[in-house]
């Protein structure tokens, strides 16, 4: 599909060119290409599946000839699901979930956080969107320095909202249908409600104390004073009204007027420095996207200012040097040590030197260097832990897990891959009053006190410290895998603050490189190293008590976690049919679009 030809829309002013799959090179990553040694077993043909722990349950999936949308909520992949039948794209599609997912998924599908979109349009071409939020220009390194400056509830959390500019640029550049009819679907669930599933209800409980602070949270959350409960209709006419100026203005609607107004007066009245001018300036950027190879597969991804290309890079070059053919199998104590110990390594780098390589200067070239990985590589000890005190960085600050990943996949080869935030669970917690949407605490994203020691005597990252303007350093992984003719294999991300990276990098080690069934893939147990804290998650009961034995007495401290990640994946059959895949950790679904299957549970 040519772009320039489409409706006289041409590629943003300033935008790279887009990059055909077949060519393999990373413009990011100074043209690093990562060979691996080693023939695997995708190179052999497809594996018996592996008997894989499901601790969660299945995954529910389809598997269908058509176009293939799953999300955090049903409705928001129907969401995507009309589009498709209504002949929109991949990203028309990605549209209208997004913006069903701020309607229905409130926790963190939002108009107010920001998110990366990794794409593949229908002629091959790659794209990667950055609409992360920035620290608004009167932020700097002493907006957190006074005791009690909150960067997780309230004003002062808030950095420039971000999405609904992200998703008007990528459907002004890739969408087909109109911008209208993209976010009908989700002023209809807010018009007309929908039912409260029990996982929300449940998270509305949780946080009742941060979100009772706040007017606009407290009527939308606890109608006549009580917590919504499950099985409750959720009518949102504020949200409603807003999505329907998003829809006749598009983002101006929420960057410039009254809305506008709605959000710098309630981040203001709470403590915050956000201001008309920042969010009239906000601008998504693409960037070139970020490359991997592994056993002849492409794994294309985000660049900084998130730090998941970076790591998944990193990780899989010390894997091709430190592991043989079929490694690492993560069914077994000796694959997870292998894994765990790449990541440990990488992550060890992450939490030193990467920022916004807009405003800092970020040693890409020489930290993924060849040679280098491969002496990261050749530095794991199989057969014992290398104590992270022994890698010296400095410790990342603890990240917020809720955030929510969405894929589109339509059988003539489009796929988006989109990960969106508001951070923590429901943001800084303030629904905007009268605009019926919540805020963002992106803020916490930066290492807030740079320098200055934390409870723990931990002196954090200087290149993510907060400057105007700046985007925090994020871990969020939108990722497509492509086989070594450059067709599409994977579509996959995931939520879960740092252990994103891990999280999809092991989906993707399973259902491409070792060719175990998608559903399996998602629901398997999950790892996960971040160099410090010095100790191995592990998914509470999802192995059982001898493995956990064998990574201690490998010389790792295990820490047991309720789960790791909530993957939405499709996967490419080689017949051409595409399978979508939810995770059983939380309570998504495919949806297919018109003349598929029925959803169904993988067996
Ligand atoms: N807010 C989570 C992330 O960006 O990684």
């Amino acid at each position: 599909m040519s772009r320039s030809g489409r409706d006289g829309r041409g590629p943003a002013v300033g935008s790279p060119a887009p990059r055909r799959s077949s060519r393999l090179a990373c413009a990011l990553f100074g043209g690093l290409l990562l060979a691996f040694a080693g023939k695997g077993p995708a190179e052999s043909g497809p594996q018996a599946p592996h008997p894989v722990p499901r601790p969660f349950g299945v995954s529910p999936s389809v598997t269908t000839r058509s176009g293939v949308v799953v999300s955090a909520t049903a409705e928001a992949s129907r969401a995507g699901a009309e589009l498709l039948d209504a002949g929109g794209n991949a990203v028309d599609a990605a549209v209208a979930t997004a913006l069903a997912l701020a309607v229905t998924y409130p926790q963190a599908g939002n108009l107010a956080g920001g998110g990366f979109l990794v794409a593949r349009s229908r002629d091959g071409s790659l794209f990667a969107l950055d609409f992360r939020e920035t620290a608004p220009a009167a932020a700097g390194r002493t907006t957190f320095a006074a005791p009690g400056a909150d960067s997780l509830t309230g004003g002062l959390a808030v950095a420039v909202p971000a999405t609904v500019r992200g998703l008007e640029e990528a459907h002004r550049r890739l969408g087909r249908l109109p911008w209208a009819r993209c976010a009908a679907p989700a002023i209809r669930l807010a018009r007309d409600g929908f039912v409260v599933p029990g996982g929300l209800a449940q998270e509305i409980v949780a946080e009742r104390k941060r979100l009772l602070r706040f007017p606009g949270s407290r009527r939308l959350f606890f109608p006549g004073g009580k917590p919504l409960a499950a099985g409750e209709r959720l009518v949102q006419p504020d949200l409603a009204r807003t999505l329907e100026a998003v829809a006749r203005k598009g983002s101006d609607a929420l960057h410039r007027g009254p809305i506008a107004q709605a959000i710098v007066d309630d981040v203001r009245r709470t403590g915050g420095i956000l201001t008309l001018l920042d969010l009239a300036s906000y601008r998504p950027l693409w960037r070139a996207p970020a490359e991997a190879t592994f056993r002849g597969l492409d794994v294309v991804t985000m660049p900084l200012p998130s730090s998941g290309g970076f790591l998944v890079t990193s990780i899989l070059a010390q894997l091709a040097v430190a592991g043989g053919a079929g490694e690492p199998d993560l069914d077994t104590p000796e694959g997870v040590h292998l894994f765990v110990e790449a990541a440990r390594r990488a992550y060890a780098d992450r939490n030193e030197w990467l920022g916004d390589p807009d405003c800092v200067a970020v040693p890409l070239a020489r930290l993924l260097a060849p040679a280098r990985l491969a002496a990261l590589g050749a530095s794991i000890d199989r057969a014992r832990a290398t104590p992270s005190a022994s890698l010296p960085s400095v410790e990342a600050r603890a990240e917020r897990e809720e955030t929510t990943h969405l894929v589109v996949a339509t059988p003539d080869g489009e796929a988006v891959s989109l990960t969106t935030t508001l951070n923590g669970v429901f943001g800084n917690a303030s629904v905007v009053p009268g605009a019926g949407f919540l805020l963002n605490d992106e803020m916490d994203d930066f290492a807030t006190r740079p320098g200055v020691p934390n409870l723990f005597g931990l002196v954090q990252g200087e290149a993510n410290a907060v400057r105007p303007g700046a985007r925090p350093l994020s871990s969020m992984t939108p990722a497509l895998v492509l086989d070594r003719r450059g067709k599409l294999r994977l579509v996959v991300g995931s939520p879960g603050g740092s252990t994103i990276p891990t999280t999809v990098l092991q989906v993707i080690l399973r259902a491409a490189a070792f060719d175990q069934p998608l559903p399996d893939a998602v629901a398997a147990a999950r790892f996960h190293h971040q160099h410090l804290p010095d100790q191995v998650s592990v998914e509470r009961g999802a192995v059982p008590p001898a493995f956990e034995a064998a990574l201690r007495a490998l010389g790792h401290a295990v820490q047991e976690r309720e789960s790791i990640g909530r993957v939405h994946a499709i996967e490419v059959l080689p017949d051409g049919r595409l399978v979508g895949a939810a995770d059983p950790r939380g309570y998504g679904a495919p949806a297919a679009a018109r003349a598929a299957s029925a959803p169904r549970s993988a067996p």
